[in-house]
């Protein structure tokens, strides 16, 4: 489980978070959402070990995060990131960019690859892939390692209402604690945890 304590945020003077604490359920999917300015980038970058908190506490199944002996270790093993853009490497194939992210074989990435509806893609350079496909490789490298934990900020961003559909339920179905940040609530369904922000704050 992932907990928040009395998380607070402030860049100088200005208060960017204010007094969140919630407990986040693990192998759940949860989708931060709020205006733009709300504050989800900078919930998702706390949560996901990116960013500091200027107040408050974070535990991953009990263990405070200052607590974590080998940060970049566990980032590695624990937590898949994604984001807006998808920052798969231009000169590497589909299938390099997320070997060079993981020591798997070529078997398991051609598996993993395949349960993503993108075996076909292995070969091809981002390039050559459409925005939803390019999101589902990043998607893919984010989950080669069998993150416990993926954090994923505005996924769908530069992707049409379809393909944001398709990455929804792809991250939606994934064997891990899903944490989305997005302001696109059309995606939402009734069963997904929704943590709503405005100016900072829970609501
Ligand atoms: N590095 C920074 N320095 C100063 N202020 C920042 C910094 N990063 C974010 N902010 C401010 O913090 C507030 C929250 O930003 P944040 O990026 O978390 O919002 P958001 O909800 O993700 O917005 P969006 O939907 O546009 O992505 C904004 O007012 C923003 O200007
Ligand atoms: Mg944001």
């Amino acid at each position: 489980m992932l907990r928040l304590e009395h998380i607070s945020h402030f860049y100088g003077q200005e208060g960017i978070l204010h007094d969140i604490s919630l407990e986040i359920e693990e192998g759940s999917f949860t989708v931060i959402t709020g205006e733009s300015g709300s504050g989800k980038s900078t919930l998702l970058s706390i949560v996901s070990t990116l960013l500091k908190p200027t107040e408050g506490k974070l535990y991953f199944d009990g263990l405070e995060s200052r607590d974590i002996r080998h940060l970049n270790r566990f980032r590695k093993e624990e937590i898949g990131f994604v984001f807006q853009f998808h920052y798969l490497i231009s000169h590497l194939t589909v299938y390099e960019n997320i070997a060079m992210a993981s020591n798997r074989t070529r078997q398991e990435i051609e598996a993993l690859l395949t349960s993503l509806d993108i075996a076909e893609l292995s070969g091809k350079y981002p390039d050559e892939i459409s925005g939803g496909q390019r999101q589902r490789a990043a998607i893919a490298r984010a989950m080669i390692n069998e993150p416990k934990y993926i954090f994923a900020d505005e996924p769908t961003g530069n992707l049409d209402s379809g393909n944001s559909q398709i990455v929804f339920d792809l991250l939606r179905g994934l064997d891990a604690t899903v944490i989305v940040a997005s302001h696109d609530h059309s995606k939402i369904k009734p069963t997904d945890r929704v943590i709503t922000l405005k100016d900072g704050r829970l609501c």
